[in-house]
């Protein structure tokens, strides 16, 4: 049944998602600096895949401050990645809120190079997966990539999400060519987490 929700900024959420290696929790606008070195040494493996490889730091700025607006106001579920043993900020995840009546989600997300290949996505994904069907009594849980980041396509496929499909020349990369999409989701009845370890 459907869920209306009349009032998103009052749905309770969390200080930080603790995992084993990484505590997600939400950007603010101190993450300037982190978030800033994290972009510079990891532009060449997001340009092909985000549109802010190249971007200003007013730009980063202005996003930062709206992301802060848009946890307010629940529109979007922005949280920097912090590696545990560190404390440092070494990428960002985010869930997107298609509709908090159906209460159908999207992750979108990125690290930092010199993160990558630790697991540390895969376990990002889920954290914030289970709070977003324990606590946020979400129906779906949706991932998408361009068709041709492996990569990125690996991390659903690693937790066991369902390849849905393949939408095709549905949107343009950053460099303006038109591409297919992967499309990967969880439901509330699907089994969570089939052979991962806890
Ligand atoms: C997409 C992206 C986040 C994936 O990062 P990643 O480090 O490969 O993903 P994970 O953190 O889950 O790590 C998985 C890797 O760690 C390894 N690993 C090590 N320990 C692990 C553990 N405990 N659990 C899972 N994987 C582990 C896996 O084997 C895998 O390595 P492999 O690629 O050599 O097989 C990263 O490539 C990225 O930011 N790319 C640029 C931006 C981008 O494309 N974003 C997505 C847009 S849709």
């Amino acid at each position: 049944m459907i869920n209306p929700v009349r009032y998103p900024s009052q749905i309770p959420l969390f200080d930080a998602l603790r995992g084993d290696r990484v505590i997600l929790r939400p950007h603010t606008p101190d993450d300037f600096d982190e978030l800033w070195d994290a972009i510079q040494v990891s532009r060449d493996e997001l340009r092909p895949w985000l549109p802010f490889a190249d971007q200003s730091p007013d730009e980063l700025r202005d996003w930062l401050a709206k992301v802060s607006a848009k946890w307010i106001t629940r529109e979007m579920l922005g949280m920097g990645i912090v590696e545990r043993a560190s404390g440092r900020l070494i990428g960002d995840i985010g869930l997107m809120v298609h509709s908090w009546d159906i209460r159908s989600f999207e992750i979108g997300y990125w690290l930092a190079t010199n993160a990558a290949g630790h697991g540390y996505m895969s376990e990002a994904v889920r954290l914030i997966t289970d709070f977003a069907f324990d606590h946020l009594d979400a129906q779906r849980v949706m991932i998408r990539c361009d068709a041709l980041n492996a990569r990125s396509a690996a991390v659903p496929t690693r937790l066991g999400f369902t390849f849905e499909g393949r939408t095709r020349r549905d949107f343009a990369s950053p460099d303006g060519h038109i591409r297919d999409t992967l499309v990967f989701s969880m439901i509330r009845d699907d089994p969570r987490w089939p052979n991962q370890p806890a």
